[in-house]
């Protein structure tokens, strides 16, 4: 026996299936031919098993709780680079040179403004609108003033592309905030940095100057860092699966920002302080009464900011923020009493059998929006974070999907189990 095949015997003599090594963590068995050979298809709602491509970009030991990118660190990517630099990274493999930070910064700086048409865009959507839905919908407008549609792209066009969204996403994320309170939007400033410029087109106003204050500069460009990229997550596999129908960048990335924007996904930095918000408020809710909750099978309630399809360990994220979040809101001068509910909450939880058994530990969600109110932005602009942080990971999927000749449309199979065929009655009949 091959030691690179593995043997499945479905009862009429095995089947011989290659195996495929990973630099690190575990191999795969191929079953493209599978069904083909054997008539039978695998079974795996949610794709818990499935490796749905060879990737290159990030690999995370779940049991280790460890989380590279590129084969560097997390902890050490978000202590010592800037959120431009890990976009580099990401999308082209290596850290930038100086040379090359600086021109990447340039060009990035060079293109935040949006069309001018795309202010009627926002003017068209009701004013409490989720800032998460018009941003999706303005990612995928943003395409409409580019040629980005030829297929295939030319490499130079997918740069472009990456540059233009990368760019262009602060813009449209705090036009999507304006827009939500009745404020008019504020335009990008070239001198300033991809942080800062953010910072300043949230918050400015026409009569009052905002000063961006450094240390909430540091947090947010740490913050968005740890949500650069994540591997096969949901919205990433959205974006993966819209392109490999040859969708473009733009609308791939838009539906990424859907699947995202779930609370089982990247809606969870919402619903997180929501729930640590309603045991604030609510006095016959206690941390007791929550834990208790979140085990219950009958009850709905999750423990959100909890749980990993991948870590059975604490996320290297979220040990990341938790010691963070306390740093960032000393030097703030604030004290938030959702921290320490969300310390008990954990402490609790991580001391309770059913937690311990389930191998749930806090993911990057559970602390993120404590930091994320500490730097004055809003609840509902929460996600839309995650999905400026998220953007260069989605786009290295999608030109890394793009450029692999072992692509195909996604298209799974299903176990029917509806009706049979069977005859038609007419209308009378029924
Ligand atoms: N609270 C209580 N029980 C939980 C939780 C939780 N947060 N998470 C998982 N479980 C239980 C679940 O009930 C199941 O129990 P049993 O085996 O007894 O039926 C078991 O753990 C496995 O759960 P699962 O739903 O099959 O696991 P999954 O890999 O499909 O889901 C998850 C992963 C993240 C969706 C889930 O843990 C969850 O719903 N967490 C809360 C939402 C959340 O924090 N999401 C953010 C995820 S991390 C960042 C991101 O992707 O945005």
């Amino acid at each position: 026996m091959s030691e690179n095949t593995v043997h499945l015997d479905l009862g009429s003599g095995p089947t011989g299936l290659d195996v495929y090594q990973s630099t690190v963590g575990q191999p795969g068995f191929d079953i493209r031919k599978l069904r083909a050979t054997t008539g039978y298809v695998t079974f795996d709602p949610g794709f818990g098993n499935t490796a749905s491509a060879h990737s290159s970009i990030t690999y995370i030991d779940g049991a280790a709780g460890v989380l590279l990118h590129r084969g560097y660190r997390i902890e050490d990517l978000a202590q010592q680079c800037s959120f431009l630099e890990i976009s580099y990274l990401l999308l082209y493999g290596s850290l930038p040179t100086a040379a090359e930070l600086a021109t990447w910064t340039d060009q990035i700086g060079s293109q935040t403004l949006l069309n001018e048409e795309m202010r009627s865009f926002f003017d068209a959507f009701p004013r409490r609108s989720h800032p998460m839905a018009v941003l999706a919908s303005a990612t995928n407008a943003i395409s409409t003033f580019y040629d980005v549609y030829r297929r295939p792209m030319r490499a130079d066009e997918i740069d472009a592309g990456a540059r233009t969204l990368i760019a262009k996403l602060p813009t449209v994320a705090s036009w999507a905030y304006k827009k939500s309170i009745g404020e008019p939007y504020v335009y990008p400033d070239a001198k300033l940095g991809y942080v800062e410029n953010f910072l300043h087109m949230m918050f400015a106003t026409p009569v009052e100057e905002t000063t961006i204050d450094p240390v909430v500069v540091k947090a947010l460009n740490v913050l968005l860092i740890l949500h650069a990229d994540h591997e096969m997550n949901c919205s990433t596999s959205t974006v993966r699966g819209v392109g490999s129908s040859r969708a473009n960048m733009f609308t791939s990335v838009a539906a990424g920002m859907g699947a995202l924007w779930g609370p089982l996904h990247g809606g969870a930095n919402q619903a997180v302080i929501e729930m640590l918000q309603a045991i604030h408020d609510d006095p016959d809710a206690t941390i007791e009464s929550t834990i208790a909750r979140a085990k219950d099978k009958n009850d709905e309630f999750r423990l959100m900011g909890f749980g990993h399809r991948v870590y059975s360990n604490y996320d290297p994220r979220a040990r990341v923020l938790a010691s963070f979040a306390e740093d960032v809101l000393a030097r703030m001068g604030q004290d938030d009493p959702l921290l320490e509910i969300a310390r008990e909450l954990e402490a609790a939880a991580l001391s309770d059998d059913y937690f311990v058994d389930h191998k749930l530990f806090p993911n990057v969600d559970y602390y993120s929006g404590i930091i994320f109110r500490a730097l004055g932005f809003p609840l509902r602009m929460f996600t839309v974070l995650f999905a400026i942080g998220r953007l260069p990971g989605w786009i290295a999927h999608w030109m890394e999907m793009n450029l692999d000749p072992e692509t195909r449309i996604m298209r799974p199979r299903q176990l029917y189990i509806g009706e049979p065929e069977r005859p038609f009655p007419a209308l009378d009949d029924r």
